[in-house]
């Protein structure tokens, strides 16, 4: 059994609908009937072009957004179906990293806030306790527990990074959306977050949809690869017979135009 089977699912928003109520002219299918599973352990790269899709799949993941049309499961449990209450505890269990290490953090918050959030939110620790966690969770990230009363302008972006991904471990996730988690950083820091995020996932066992739209990044982490092309999954396999092999010509296009190493 999959940890995440998604069947059909079908994202639609109106194009160029009016303020004024008036009607939408036409529709995008951002994500167009797409089915994947995902296992537990696994690191599932998602890789297409701007505009593809990629980051509403991995909301619609998430059920940070609501489907169109399509299902969801998460561990055996309905993902579309569950009530207000039911995710509230199934999010727990499933976190994202964002691509921008700036907006995703509030400026207003010091770091032991940050990553307090979910903590006290989800779980009712003792100050104590809750500090000890944050300073073992910026640890786990490489960044030292002095940093807790730091506000995220005092960090440079491969440093922010880290402070929103210790944010996303906080309440230990079996499942995490990394978006673009790297596009944002120059290709050395880049590399050691990449290298990070391996070592976190053998560290917490966690399962990994790792969004980018470079394939060089994709192919150095995923242990399979989906080729999201306009709103669908073109082709999907492990990731050395789609870079070894590629099936489909939109995968040899994104293979042709990448260079070798980049990370
Ligand atoms: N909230 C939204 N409202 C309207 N259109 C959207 C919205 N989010 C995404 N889209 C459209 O859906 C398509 C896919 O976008 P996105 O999932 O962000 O792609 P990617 O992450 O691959 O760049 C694009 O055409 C985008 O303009
Ligand atoms: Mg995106």
């Amino acid at each position: 059994m999959p940890l995440l089977e998604i069947r059909n699912l079908t994202k639609v928003f109106p194009l160029g609908a009016s303020m004024f109520g008036a009607r939408a002219k036409g529709e995008v299918r951002a994500v167009d009937d797409i089915s994947l599973d995902i296992h537990a352990g696994e690191t599932l790269g998602l890789v297409g072009e701007s505009g593809s899709g990629k980051s509403t799949l991995g909301r619609l993941a998430l059920r940070l957004i609501e489907p169109s049309s399509g299902s969801l499961r998460f561990e055996d449990q309905d993902l579309v179906a569950a009530s207000h209450r039911e995710m509230r505890h199934l999010r727990r269990d499933m976190q994202i990293i964002f691509q921008d290490p700036f907006g995703s953090l509030d400026p207003r918050m010091n770091v032991e806030d940050i990553i307090s959030e979910p903590l006290v939110i989800h779980e009712a620790l003792s100050l104590t306790a809750r500090r000890t966690r944050v300073s073992e969770l910026l640890r786990a990230v490489g960044l030292d527990p002095s940093v807790l009363p730091r506000f995220p302008h005092e960090f440079s972006g491969g440093q922010r990074q880290r402070i929103g991904i210790a944010r996303a471990l906080a309440l230990r996730p079996k499942f995490i959306v990394a978006d673009e988690p790297v596009s944002a950083l120059d290709v050395s820091v880049g590399a050691q977050i990449v290298n990070l995020l391996a070592h976190l996932q053998r560290e917490f066992g966690l399962t990994y949809l790792f969004i980018s739209h470079s394939m060089p990044v994709v192919r150095y982490l995923a242990t399979r690869i989906a080729v999201m092309y306009r709103g669908t999954i073109v082709e999907v396999g492990d990731t050395q017979q789609i870079t070894e092999q590629p099936q489909h010509p939109y995968t040899r296009s994104l293979l042709a135009a990448t260079p070798e190493i980049a990370v």
